[in-house]
């Protein structure tokens, strides 16, 4: 899609449809007042006789109104002026965007990106509409022989603000929001090709066409290098599958060359069929998307570098396979990690974390400003949190709450886990140095707790998106999450550094 930014007035717009919203109880929104005056008194009736309530989520589609250049004028709904918030505002543009699509005009101008919001500059509004509009058009259809296309498909959106003074500002939030969201697109096509597809190999292929594309550097290791680091916690994971493990490694350098580096970890667990502790069969075919963190990871260092952000960032992605198998890690097999430290693997769907703690051991090797992983690794994170926000655990409080402010910024939230040493108790194992489960109570705090043994040289924090990754159901498919958290996290750390 193309955007653009515009300041024009509502009534003068040459364009197929300009959308203006209207507030419960007959309240126009500022544009929408423009055009009724315009239009003498059109909007104002139409409400008065009941025709638009204002209710969220209503649209009413108006053709040639007298005094106003477009073809056509689009009316959404925006529910109550005192409830107007973020989520509301998004449900607002997503509205607008699929009714655009479907009346095929080619091109829209919205006004509702003026509408005014508690501590929501213009720049977020436009950020967030192009996130919502690239998000609300999104499918995936490469695998249907037989595509659903639109006739006319909306191809172009300009978005308004309402002063001369907000252009700069909104320029800015469109030019980050096209990054995140080519961004998101990037990660939701990789998470949502199925695991016979995206192996360790593809997503190998994926880092080396990003390094191509632009201008990073991508490592890949495989088994034999592994084997010689001693990452033995993760080639236990791969073992049973027929897809050879690989550990890819993506460099961006943005900013100068002896500045360390933020390191960004990604579960790439490819298919997780839970290995010998094999999971029951309803809904298995989802654990396509344990490699969402991997793909997250990825994008981020794409945002970063469309963005030209002046940082240098890793991103370390352990992909693997978990197969049953004759070759499989049985449950209680110890192995030893990188660190040296031995594991016993009371449960071979624990797997996540093995992966990880080699890839937290191989990290510190660059030296890292600080380390964050990034995993779908505990159902009993969508079990304490839902779908709404991410669980994050560190062992540092002020990387903590850069991630926090980062969420409620991007509008991709996170919520804090305690990370209290009590925890590590519940990894006690009778044979090993630690086990990898802990037991039924506190599974999200007790997975991370066994990650932060190998995580003890650096800053480190750590995401489980198993809630927010993607969805089921209907609308079964990749969220993007935790794409724009993570680059607002990267887009404040480039700006503090600018300002000291
Ligand atoms: N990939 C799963 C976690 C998961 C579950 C993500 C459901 C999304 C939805 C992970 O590898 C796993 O199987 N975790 C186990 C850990 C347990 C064995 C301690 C889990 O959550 O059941
Ligand atoms: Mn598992
Ligand atoms: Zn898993």
């Amino acid at each position: 899609m193309e955007f653009s930014i515009n300041s024009g007035s509502p009534e003068k717009q040459r364009t197929a449809c300009v959308v203006v919203g209207v507030f419960e109880s007959r309240k126009l929104s500022a544009a929408a007042e423009t055009i009724n005056r315009a239009a003498h008194g059109y909007l104002a009736n139409l409400m008065r006789r009941g025709d638009m309530e204002g209710k969220a989520g209503s649209t009413l589609l108006l053709q040639k109104l007298p005094g106003v250049a477009a073809d056509r004028v689009l009316l959404v709904g925006l529910g109550k002026e005192r409830e107007f918030r973020e989520n509301e505002y998004r449900a607002a543009v997503a509205t607008a965007v699929r009714t655009l699509n479907q009346i095929g005009g080619f091109d829209g101008t919205l006004f509702l990106t003026e509408l005014p919001m508690k501590k929501r500059d213009a720049a977020w509004r436009v950020r967030q509409a192009a996130l919502v509009a690239e998000e609300t058009l999104y499918r995936f259809d490469r695998m249907k022989s037989k595509k659903d296309d639109v006739r006319r498909p909306l191809r172009k959106l300009a978005f308004c603000v309402a002063r001369r003074s907000e252009l700069a500002a909104a320029e800015h939030g469109l030019a980050e929001g096209r990054a995140i969201a080519a961004s998101m697109t990037f990660m939701k096509d990789l998470a949502n090709l199925p695991g016979n597809v995206c192996t360790p190999a593809y997503l190998a292929e994926q880092a080396r066409t990003l390094a191509k594309e632009l201008d990073l550097k991508a490592e890949v290791l495989g088994r034999a290098e592994m084997e010689k680091l001693g990452m033995h916690t993760l080639l236990a994971v791969a073992q049973g599958s027929h897809q050879p493990p690989q550990l890819i490694v993506l460099q961006y350098r943005g900013g100068k060359k002896d500045e360390k580096p933020v390191v960004l970890v990604g579960k790439g667990v490819t298919f997780d069929t839970g290995g010998i502790s094999l999971k029951p069969p309803a809904d298995m075919d989802e654990m396509k998307f344990d490699m969402s963190g991997a793909a997250s990871v990825l994008a981020t260092l794409k945002a970063a570098a469309l963005m030209k952000l002046p940082l240098n960032l890793v991103a370390i992605v352990p992909a693997v396979e978990n197969m049953p198998g004759g070759n499989a890690t049985r449950p209680g097999d110890i192995v030893t990690s990188m660190s040296g430290q031995t594991v016993e693997i009371l449960n071979t769907d624990a797997e996540g974390r093995l992966i990880l703690c080699d890839a937290l051991t191989y990290a510190e090797r660059f030296d890292p400003a600080c380390v964050i992983d990034v995993a779908t690794l505990t159902g009993a994170c969508v079990i304490a949190l839902g779908h709404v926000v991410s669980g994050l655990l560190a062992n540092d409080d002020g990387l903590a709450r850069e991630l926090l402010d980062a969420g409620n910024a991007s509008w991709d939230r996170a919520w804090q886990l305690p990370l209290l040493d009590d925890y590590q108790e519940q990894l006690k194992s009778n044979f090993a140095d630690l086990a990898n489960i802990g037991g039924r109570a506190a599974g999200t705090i007790t997975a991370a707790a066994f990650l932060s043994r190998f995580a003890k040289k650096y800053d480190w924090a750590h995401l489980d998106i198993a809630g927010t990754a993607y969805r089921s159901g209907k609308e079964k498919g990749s969220t993007g999450r935790p794409v724009p958290l993570l680059t607002h996290f990267l887009l404040a750390r480039a700006a503090t550094k600018k300002a000291k």
